[in-house]
């Protein structure tokens, strides 16, 4: 007799085992959230209706697979177990009596089978009506925001917040939203398809160039939450990512009434030359080194409230170089700063209060005068692909010496 008579061998257990926890550590999900399922973009860890429906859907549909799993694992192993030949006059043995159906057993399977099919049904049916549209009583409530995807960034529109002679308040890769209200999320798409998803807020949905889609969403509480794009988009999909600001309705009308005003203009106090000899050189960056710092780890919304105030010890000389060089530079052409003459470009993000943004580069970087200047200095390195290095470095044949890269840097987070 074999030592192991019913499992398999020690070393094809140990390689399964390997194999799954290797898929595991492949599939990218962190310690914390394998273990502690809390991690920044885990979908057990629901911070509002929507996502809680589908977090419950989900609990029904493993149960009720689990039961099936363990009913035909049982009936299995029993059979295995059972019926193993035992003895070499076993395996000569004659097959038992065979029989042509049992109707009892076949009745019993469909009607396991339908029980099963309808135990899920139900509750996929509710959650598909609650999770397509806000629900009809609270519609009144509901703040209406337009969603864009870009390779590899979003913009946000806020259609009843409309200001003179500027048109629509727009805003770029973090949304702000107000806690406690539901939010109706226009979705568009402006080359590729891209997908929304904010995991601890509600499920994915697509963004289709040319098809309107919607979805909608609320946050319990005010919170800072984690989102991705989730459609392969290109070459820059894994760094397509945004983030969404919950706040209380007071701090968001607040909020409201900083981002309609133009952008903040800095005096220059003393004469560059000055500032220029204050310059300190970019360090190296690594081939994908994180630009993400502890900061948004540990009390994200605290440290996002931080970025709404002039940074401590700014330079007006270097804001007001770093202002001129924008026009100079033809970052003009691209991005859109209120409040600077010229800047009316719409292909990249909206620029004019992206100091008071907790992350820059499509929610990749920590928005800091360092990160910037790391980005500005080569995006290509940062997000392969994009545009601003191709058609707007390349094409425009833009050149930055460091001092204009840490101007540039100190005006744009100038810009609260
Ligand atoms: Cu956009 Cu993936």
């Amino acid at each position: 007799m074999r030592p192991f008579p019913f499992l398999v061998k020690p070393a094809t257990f140990g390689r399964s085992c390997a194999a799954v926890l290797g898929a595991f550590a492949v599939s990218g999900c962190s310690w914390q959230s394998w273990l502690g399922l809390n991690g920044k973009q885990s979908t057990f860890d629901v911070q509002g209706p929507v996502a809680r429906v589908q977090l419950h859907l989900f609990y029904i549909t493993c149960w009720v697979t689990f039961l099936i799993f363990l009913i035909v694992a049982g009936v299995l192993a029993y059979a295995t177990i059972r019926f193993k030949s035992r003895s070499a006059a076993d395996e000569h043995a004659e097959p038992p009596p065979q029989g042509h159906g049992n109707p009892l057993v076949e009745m019993s399977l469909i009607g396991g089978t339908v029980l099963a099919l309808v135990i899920i049904a139900v509750p996929t049916l509710k959650a598909i009506l609650f999770t397509y549209d806000v629900p009809i009583a609270d519609k009144a409530d509901a703040y209406e925001v337009t969603a864009t995807g870009y390779q590899w960034w979003f913009k946000f529109e806020y259609p009843g917040e409309q200001i003179a002679g500027a048109g629509t308040l727009t805003t770029a890769n973090e949304l702000v939203i107000p806690a406690g209200r539901p939010i109706h999320i226009n979705l568009r798409s402006m080359d590729v398809m891209h997908s929304f998803w904010v995991p601890k807020l509600a499920g994915k949905v697509d963004m289709i160039p040319n098809r309107p889609n919607f979805l909608w969403l609320k946050a319990d509480e005010p919170g800072y939450f984690w989102g991705q794009c989730a459609e392969f988009c290109g070459e820059s999909h894994a760094v397509m990512r945004f983030r969404v600001i919950a706040l209380e309705p007071r701090e968001f009308n607040d909020w409201l009434a900083q981002q309609r005003q133009p952008a903040r203009s800095v005096a220059g106090a003393a004469p560059f030359g000055e500032a220029k000899a204050r310059l300190a050189s970019l360090r190296a960056f690594g081939e994908n080194e994180s630009g993400v710092s502890g900061n948004f780890e540990v009390a994200p919304l605290d440290a996002w409230r931080a970025k709404q105030f002039p940074e401590k010890g700014e330079d007006p000389a270097l804001i007001s170089e770093g202002r001129r060089f924008f026009a100079e530079k033809t970052c003009i052409s691209c991005h859109t700063i209120r409040g600077v003459p010229g800047a009316l470009g719409v292909a990249g993000p909206e620029l004019t209060h992206v100091g008071a943004r907790s992350s820059i580069a499509g929610g990749l970087l920590d928005n800091t005068p360092e990160q910037i200047q790391r980005w500005i200095h080569n995006p290509e390195l940062v997000k392969p692909g994009n545009k601003m290095w191709v058609t707007g470095y390349l094409v425009n044949h833009i050149q930055l010496t460091p001092e204009d890269e840490a101007a540039l840097a100190a005006f744009l987070e100038s810009l609260k």
